[in-house]
């Protein structure tokens, strides 16, 4: 870490309060000189830094830029992460990183994505200050059969971290959404390279994105009436995507290292919205009106057609069909 970033740790770690220059100078043996002129950088890129004499710097409390520094803060695993301005897409970054060789663990963090993808080549909408996106490399030692865990343990790991930061209930709508109030908050989308002699996973990608406001001027027209954010306003959000980007990570390793037991499971199922809901099923260009039977503890959803049919599926989509308005969720 260079002198700019370590003295952005030690000033994030005391946010709202002082640390002398003299405290910084020695914590990082450089000079006072030097620790004037990194926090002068700092000041140029946005941080708002009073500095006191006697007193030394501090970084205000309403100071919300999301930096590596204001994630790792709260962090328990130890992860790499990183965090860029805009970017692409995060998943598709961290996938060309993963055929590179990137680590288990790598994370990537967009303030806005230009080429956000959601799941069946759909767009992600993904603009600045108003959502988190970020992915999450794996490289677990497990049949491809088993990476809808990956997924299933993700969501219930955001589904929780928003309750942790908000007074808002979320739940999962199977199998990849985040729902609040019957609005979808965050999508997830795995993605997986796999050896196709083993049949076991190299490499997985989660993608996760997180809508924290409702843009000014509201979502966009396609998705308004089914898209919801955490916050109902910026105020509310201030210092908060930080916190909620690192309790999910900590979830999610948390059921990651865990992984045999599947502790999670019967919190994804309690947390699901869609049983006993009438849903229709997505398998590519065909689409079956259903009833949502039960969730097993593989994660699969059975489902009744109308029919009469009844089938497990672990795969695909599914849309919740409203009684009183037109748009499916
Ligand atoms: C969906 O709702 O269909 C899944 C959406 C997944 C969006 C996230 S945002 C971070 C990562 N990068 C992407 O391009 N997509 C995922």
């Amino acid at each position: 870490m260079n002198i700019r970033d370590e003295i952005l740790k030690e000033l994030e770690n005391h946010k709202g309060d002082y640390v002398s220059g003299g405290q910084l100078s020695k914590t990082l043996s450089v000079s006072r000189n030097a620790i004037w002129k990194a926090i002068n950088r700092l000041k140029k890129d946005g941080y708002d830094i009073a500095a006191v004499p006697n007193r030394g710097y501090c970084l205000s409390p309403d100071n919300d830029i999301l930096s590596v520094q204001s994630i790792s803060k709260y962090l328990k695993h130890s992860l790499d992460i990183e965090v860029v301005p805009v970017v692409s897409s995060t998943s598709t970054v961290l996938k060309e990183r993963a055929a590179q060789g990137a680590p288990h663990g790598t994370v990537l963090i967009a303030k806005e994505q230009t080429a956000g993808r959601g799941r069946m080549g759909k767009q992600f909408f993904s603009p600045v200050g108003t959502g988190i996106y970020f992915s999450i490399l794996l490289r677990p030692d497990i049949p491809a059969a088993e990476s809808l865990f990956l997924t299933t343990s993700a969501a219930v790991a955001v589904a929780r971290a928003i309750e942790d930061v908000s007074s808002r209930k979320a739940g999962i709508k199977w199998v990849n959404d985040v729902y609040i109030e019957n609005k979808k908050v965050c999508g997830i989308l795995t993605e997986a390279s796999f050896n196709i002699e083993t049949n076991r996973l190299d490499y997985a990608v989660v993608g996760i994105g997180i809508n924290i406001c409702a843009p000014e001027g509201g979502f966009p027209k396609e998705i308004e009436n089914i898209a919801t954010a955490v916050f109902e306003n910026q105020a509310e959000s201030v210092n908060q995507s930080s916190v909620l980007i690192a309790h999910v990570l900590n979830y999610f390793f948390d059921y990651y290292k865990d992984f045999q037991n599947q502790s999670y499971v019967d919190e994804y199922i309690r947390r699901s919205i869609i049983i006993g809901k009438d849903i229709c099923v997505i398998d590519g260009t065909q689409k079956t009106d259903a009833l949502a039977l039960k969730i097993d503890k593989n994660c699969r959803l059975k489902v009744r057609f109308d029919n009469g049919t009844e089938k497990w599926i672990h795969s695909g989509e599914v849309s919740i069909k409203l009684q009183t308005s037109e748009n499916p969720m």
